[in-house]
């Protein structure tokens, strides 16, 4: 396990903070050096794939506006010198480096965490007071950002207002950020960030299903299943006296049906574990154009190619009596605990030819083909 930044210690971190209280962590990351920079992100977020935007406004103007990229040079150019942010989702995946940053947060399972969004914000630039429903790490990476927080506010949101804006917010806490500093908050506590002079915030983000989500897919995955489950049935009918009504004990018996089926269903843990190798996923990996088989892989790995994940791809996977099944854009791949745990750890899995069974193989191999695996070049 990479060492999580601030060389804080993750049991007391969890135990004390997570999901309970925000932290501040000053210099998590000492001397820090971006990979990349304003102009960088702004590159990306001149490309289709990448979801971006740009948000202008002030608290005192009260007069915010977001447009959605793609943008083009002319979009920058014509910004004014204050006052805006630009933000950019999934980096990680877009500039596959980053993801060792994201590594040092590997003491929170892959399946809890979400993305790297990198916001650049001009001096004076903010996307206003809000919450989030996530857990977030707010890392500053160049320049000086004020982040103001609040426990207890007013969840009234200014009305017709393109963002998520808090009408009212009276700081109760107060920092000044400096690069390498981290400031950690739960999900849920009003924060407002603004740029102090232009710089970037790398923010790492949880994701965490709702009750609503896991139940949308879970009726998906239902009606896909071949097992549609038992049917209504009312033997002990009694004569209706309002035709109109489903009676109190009718819908009892429905309720009962629809929990059966959840409580009858073995494989409700593979649904889970599928639904969150895809939950957020902006792209799905796509296949190679042609297919290749075990041994030209292998053949391949022993010229001294190496496997790497498709950044797109999430992997997660759940203990079987057998091993693990491991879960990718929701498809099983049953595997060795031992080739699930190291696929999942690095994006660069230390896998040589060597170490392969054939069942091992046989499970890259599918990786492969649907495009979850890629390779280096051998040279
Ligand atoms: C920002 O980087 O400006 C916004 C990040 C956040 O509030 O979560
Ligand atoms: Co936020």
């Amino acid at each position: 396990m990479s060492r999580p930044p601030g060389n804080f210690d993750p049991e007391q971190f969890l135990k004390q903070y997570w999901q309970k209280k925000p932290c501040l962590i000053r210099q998590a990351i000492a001397n820090f050096e971006p990979l990349l920079d304003g102009d960088d992100l702004a590159g990306l977020a001149c490309e289709e794939m990448a979801e971006s935007r740009l948000v202008t406004g002030s608290i005192e103007a009260a007069n915010w506006t977001v447009t959605h990229g793609p943008f083009s040079d002319a979009d920058f150019s014509a910004l004014p010198e204050e006052n805006w942010t630009l933000l950019v989702q999934d980096v990680e995946k877009h500039y596959a480096p980053l993801q060792t940053l994201l590594r040092q947060f590997s003491f929170i399972p892959n399946w809890r965490l979400d993305d790297l969004m990198i916001s650049y914000a001009a001096t004076g630039g903010s996307v206003g007071p809000h919450t989030d429903q996530y857990d977030v790490f707010l890392l500053q990476a160049e320049g000086t950002r004020c982040w103001q927080i609040a426990q207890s506010f007013q969840p009234q949101l200014l009305e017709n207002c393109p963002l998520n804006v808090l009408q009212q917010f009276t700081a109760e806490q107060e920092w000044i950020l400096q690069p390498g500093d981290m400031l950690y908050l739960p999900p849920n506590v009003a924060h407002y960030g603004v740029a102090l002079e232009p710089g970037m915030t790398w923010s790492i983000g949880s994701r965490a299903p709702s009750g609503a989500d896991l139940l949308q897919g879970l009726g998906e995955w239902l009606a896909m299943s071949d097992d549609e489950g038992g049917r209504f049935s009312d033997s002990d009918l009694e004569p209706a006296s309002r035709a109109g009504e489903i009676d109190s004990k009718a819908l009892q018996g429905l309720r009962q049906l629809m929990l059966d089926r959840l409580i009858e269903n073995e494989s409700l843990d593979n649904y889970l574990a599928a639904f969150m190798s895809r939950f957020r996923l902006a792209h799905e990996p796509l296949p190679p154009a042609e297919v290749t088989q075990p041994d030209g892989l292998l053949n391949v790995m022993n010229d001294g190619a190496k496997l790497f994940r498709n950044p797109w791809t999430r992997l997660t996977w759940i203990e079987t009596a057998a091993g693990a099944r491991l879960f990718a854009a929701g498809e099983p791949y049953e595997c060795s605990i031992w080739l699930a745990e190291s696929l999942c750890q690095c994006e660069q899995p230390r896998i040589s030819a060597d170490m392969l069974d054939r069942a091992s193989l046989d499970t890259l191999t599918k990786l492969f083909n649907n495009g979850h695996l890629l390779l280096t070049t051998a040279d």
